[in-house]
């Protein structure tokens, strides 16, 4: 198969290339990634290989992002809640016409003409084929085969790469390099491997059933005083201080990947026991990305139990307000959360000029059953809140990776979109519970977790989202009687630390030192970045435990702060309702807003996120890197958002 490509073409000799003036060069990424499924193979390429080359450029007014975004945010700010437009954030962000000429030229310098090189339409992408040859020499690096344990199949990527001194600040990132998974593409046929791109790491859904998965029956009573065993809505309500919504004003969207899909039998069954205000067929707005399926074809706790949970309590808590699914991926490539930003935000998209192959689902997908259309680009509007219960480990993908995206948060913030992350369910360790061996997660080599560095999670060290962690009701007794909750320790434990990609943005400076100093961590600087000049997560926290959820028709118990990120979007969701029937602005980025004012939380002051052998951080008086601030009050948070302009 692509041995073909990879083995060497005996009798072709090199081509030889120009030699451009010699300019200083410097390292610009290294593999520091997981590469644990992948072995280097030892065989010579065939360097006259063509290989889809993309550099995505650094985009104007970064620097200032996080000003701009403090600007219409800032509970302070004279401009809070006057959010831009598209056009506007399109245009403030754009890379320069220096940048594009500098790398174009650069191109040029090395025997890659303008003519062979395309612009992507958002501006942000130059891409090109070229042979892995005038690669090699354009970047200063060395690529070879690996080879992936499970599949066999083979793969390109380098250890690092450099580009000239002076283009460093013009270019964020070039695939494929040390991102892994890329796919050598022979000449003529394209030719891409189904069972490859299912090895991508993919983002994990952040739930967990509890044993047995099918606990309570409907014979079961749901009431107030069985909240400590049971949560539902109205628990959820009692919890809070939030009734239910009266002006569906506002607008809410949960992310879903394929194959994870709902069943609408499933909420009718959830409306009959547990929301019987809402009426049997009643369910989301659903925008299909990506050739997205809402599946039925498979069904398994594993296949229906994320979605189900989160739009049967996002549903719930916000109706009459609509609740729009974004359906992202289709059934045979998948998606990532890039796949579903090209789809709300045109200038994020990248058609035309490649998203990174290697984490990104790319479509038109060409393995049989694959979507066949173009990749939806700025097709769907972004919802006022918007809440995903998947994640990633930080050190499953490159820093530069992950800071293109977490600056295209900033971006829709700047639009008036509130973010909403789980924070994930195994504490200080990443998913599946597994811990890095090396300091900083260098090298992204995991453990199994019983030792190790803590094992920060992504999107939710990104300081431009909201992260949200845990709680759990104390055990045996009422709601009323067991205020506040504790941090959540059953089945699983709030995602939370700090992050080693991300600095400290400055709203939440204040509330790390005073944890720091009351509070400070026994833990060396091995296991986790204790420098205080790093972001520090959750922001907030909700009940994230022993939620009554429909599962292919049983109500099931589950847990996971997959549960607590939409149960906190909703809270969100009915402040909009009441800002925008004031004849406000929906709240956009608020982690300014409540970091000024964490009495508008129930602080969390008891309980642990433990992992990688240690009893990890606890929840403390004040804000702590195991449930943020705390849970949300919603009088008081509302009172705080409705005194802003
Ligand atoms: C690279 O080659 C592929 C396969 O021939 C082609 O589909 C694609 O458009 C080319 N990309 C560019 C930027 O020319
Ligand atoms: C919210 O705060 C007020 C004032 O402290 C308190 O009386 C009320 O019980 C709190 N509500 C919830 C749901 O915690
Ligand atoms: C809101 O809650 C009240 C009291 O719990 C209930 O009577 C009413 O039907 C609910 N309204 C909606 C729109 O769900
Ligand atoms: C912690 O983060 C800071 C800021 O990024 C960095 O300078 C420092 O090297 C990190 N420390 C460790 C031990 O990783």
């Amino acid at each position: 198969m692509k041995l073909t490509v990879l083995a060497i073409v005996g009798g072709l000799a090199a081509q030889s290339l120009a030699a451009p003036a010699p300019v200083p060069y410097v390292l610009h990424e290294k593999r520091e990634i997981n590469t644990d499924k992948w072995t280097h193979r030892d065989i010579k390429l065939n360097r006259d290989a063509l290989i889809p080359i993309s550099i995505g450029l650094t985009q104007r007014n970064l620097e200032n992002g996080y000003d701009l975004l403090m600007d219409v945010s800032h509970p302070e700010s004279s401009n809070y809640g006057k959010h831009w437009s598209m056009e506007k954030i399109k245009e403030t962000f754009a890379p320069s016409a220096e940048t594009v000429s500098s790398v174009k030229s650069w191109l040029a310098e090395y025997g890659i003409e303008n003519e062979r090189v395309k612009h992507s339409k958002s501006n942000g992408w130059l891409k090109f084929n070229a042979t892995i040859e005038e690669v090699e020499y354009l970047l200063r690096t060395e690529y070879s085969a690996y080879t992936n344990a499970e599949t066999g199949n083979d793969h390109l990527a380098c250890k690092d790469y450099s580009v000239p001194a002076h283009l460093r600040e013009h270019i964020d990132i070039i695939t494929p390099t040390v991102h892994f998974d890329a796919i050598v593409k022979p000449q003529k046929k394209q030719y891409r491997d189904l069972n490859s791109r299912s090895l991508r790491v993919k983002p994990t859904p952040q739930i967990k059933p509890g044993s047995p998965d099918v606990a309570p029956q409907p014979q079961v009573t749901y009431n107030l005083a069985n909240c400590y065993q049971y949560v539902t809505p109205e628990c959820l309500r009692a919890l809070y201080g939030f009734t239910n919504g009266t002006l569906a004003l506002s607008s809410y969207g949960i992310v879903e990947y394929t194959p994870q899909a709902y069943l609408q039998s499933d909420l009718n069954l959830f409306y009959a026991n547990l929301q019987r205000e809402i009426a049997s067929g009643y369910g989301p707005t659903v925008d299909l990305i990506d050739g997205a399926t809402v599946q039925t074809t498979t069904q398994s706790f594993d296949d229906n139990g994320e979605s189900d949970l989160d739009l049967q309590y996002a549903i719930s808590l916000v109706y009459p307000q609509k609740v729009t699914l974004y359906q992202t991926g289709d059934a045979v490539e998948g998606a990532s959360f890039n796949n579903f930003l090209d789809a709300i935000d045109a200038s994020y998209c990248t058609s035309g000029g490649g998203d990174d192959p290697t984490q990104d689902g790319i479509y038109p997908d060409t393995a049989t059953g694959g979507y066949k259309g173009a990749e939806n680009c700025g097709t769907f509007a972004p919802a006022s809140v918007i809440s995903t219960s998947y994640g990633y480990n930080e050190a499953d993908l490159t820093a530069a990776y992950e800071t293109r995206q977490c600056n295209e948060y900033m971006k829709l913030g700047l639009a008036g979109t509130t973010f909403l992350y789980s924070s994930g369910d195994y504490g200080v360790a990443g998913n599946g519970g597994q811990c890095c061996t090396k300091a900083k997660c260098a090298g992204g080599t995991y453990n199994s977790g019983t030792t190790g560095t803590f094992n920060p999670a992504f999107p939710a060290t990104c300081p431009y989202i909201t992260a949200v962690g845990a709680t759990q009701i104390k055990p045996k007794g009422l709601v009323t009687a067991t205020q506040p909750e504790e941090a959540c320790e059953t089945v699983i434990y709030s995602g939370g630390g700090f992050s080693n990609v991300f600095a400290m943005p400055s709203y939440q400076s204040s509330a790390v030192a005073t944890y720091f100093t009351s509070h400070k961590p026994t833990y060396t600087a091995t296991q986790y970045n204790n420098s205080q000049t790093v972001r520090g997560y959750p922001d907030v926290a909700a009940n994230g435990a022993n939620y009554v959820v429909a599962v292919d028709g049983s109500l099931s118990l589950v847990y996971g702060t997959s549960a607590s990120a939409p149960t906190f979007g909703s809270v969100i969701t009915l402040i909009n309702e009441q800002r925008i029937s004031s004849g406000k602005s929906a709240v956009g980025f608020i982690n300014p807003t409540i970091y000024a004012n964490p009495s508008a939380f129930t602080d969390i002051v008891a309980g642990g996120n433990q992992g990688c052998g240690t009893a990890g951080f606890t929840a403390v008086a004040g804000w702590d890197p195991v449930t943020g601030l705390g849970t949300p009050n919603y009088t008081k948070l509302l009172a705080v958002f409705q005194a802003l302009p």
